[in-house]
């Protein structure tokens, strides 16, 4: 069963041709990160108009990478929740001609349970029930997965999301954007105890996060008794800088390991999984391997193309969706808002 997938929830428009949801047998990625570099985040007009443009060429290399053609198509899958609401309908309204025009199955795919599928795709013998950390600019959560189509939020972040917290910290220091990728090279420099940046561990919520208080307090430690008063941030040297992100990364990366391993061992969980652009941190990575080692617990994570966003994603977990007879019709909207904990808990 051939499926194509398409993604376009945020800055990244993207479409792939799946096999069995296992087989890639083509995976575009048209990124937006040069035009939202200048703002120093995404910005959702900007990340609309670009979908427009870039939507109907990456859908198109897609299938001619894959030597198909549309003719050869099981279904067509899409992202529908969650994302920019625009950004999302452009997607949306190019699945949806497609199955119109081919008569093929629509199957909506939520993206943060795709973050998720992208450790089986790549190959990792995942077992459930698996506790997942789906970690990116715009979430950070813990589920309870019971299957790859059964997942159950615990636990998000209260305000800023980890990938978040990386690009306003990297912007407060004239860093660039993304953030992430950069703090994570210019840490490798520096002394992750220079400074004790609070681990925030919230009293109501044991699997929740808070990062807006470590981003004022990286503040806080730069510009001294000055950080209210709105003046440039003072020189600061590269051992210096090299150090209070090392800092900032360790505080980050300490409260995401410390809760995922917390919730695994509550739930009983038999693995752990990764996903979402800030699994690709190399010190999250390090810090996961060394607990896992510690506890006999295996984690697993994508690699890089499978853990930023991805249509192949999209169109491997589909497959699944089908098998279950869970096929969307012509009236699908999409759905802005992430998964709710409401949603309901095993554990
Ligand atoms: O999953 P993703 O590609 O897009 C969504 O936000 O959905 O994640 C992008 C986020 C950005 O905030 C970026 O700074 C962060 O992932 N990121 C990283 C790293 N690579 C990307 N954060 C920390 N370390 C990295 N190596
Ligand atoms: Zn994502």
């Amino acid at each position: 069963m051939v499926i194509l997938g398409i993604e376009s929830s945020c800055d990244e428009t993207a479409a792939a041709v799946v096999r069995d949801g296992i087989e890639i047998l083509s995976n575009i990625v048209a990124s937006q990160q040069e035009l939202h570099k200048i703002y120093g985040g995404v910005v959702p007009e900007v990340a609309c108009r670009a979908h427009i443009e870039s939507i109907t060429p990456v859908i198109e290399e897609a299938i001619n990478l894959s030597g198909l053609t549309f003719e050869n198509l099981d279904a067509i899958a899409v992202t529908y929740s969650p994302g920019l609401v625009g950004a999302l309908l452009i997607g949306l309204s190019a699945a949806k001609t497609l199955a119109w025009r081919y008569d093929l199955p629509l199957v909506a795919v939520n993206h943060i349970e795709a973050h998720v599928y992208a450790n089986i795709l790549d190959g990792h013998a995942v077992e459930f029930p698996a506790v997942a950390l789906v970690v990116s600019g715009g979430h950070t959560a813990i589920f309870d997965c019971l299957s790859c189509t059964e997942i159950h939020l615990i636990g998000s972040t209260v305000d800023d999301a980890a990938g978040e917290a990386f690009d306003k910290v990297a912007a407060m220091l004239g860093l660039g954007y993304p953030g992430g990728p950069i703090i994570d090279k210019t840490a490798k420099n520096g002394n992750p105890k220079a400074v004790d940046f609070p681990r925030t561990n919230l009293k109501k919520g044991e699997f929740d996060f808070s990062f807006s208080g470590l981003k004022t307090a990286v503040l806080y430690h730069v510009k001294g008794q000055n950080a209210k008063v709105k003046t440039a941030m003072p020189e600061i040297n590269e051992r210096d800088l090299a150090d209070v992100v090392a800092s900032f990364q360790e505080a980050v990366v300490d409260v995401l390991v410390k809760k995922t391993f917390a919730a695994a061992r509550k739930t009983r969980s038999k693995c752990i999984v990764l996903g979402g652009g800030v699994a690709c941190n190399s010190r999250l990575r390090e810090k996961f391997r060394q607990r896992s080692e510690q506890t006999g617990l295996p984690v697993y994570w994508p690699k890089l193309s499978l853990c930023t966003d991805n249509a192949a994603m999209i169109a491997g977990l589909a497959f699944h969706h089908l098998q279950a007879g869970q096929v969307a019709d012509l009236s699908l909207d999409v759905n802005p808002t992430p998964i709710r904990a409401a949603q309901s808990s095993r554990s």
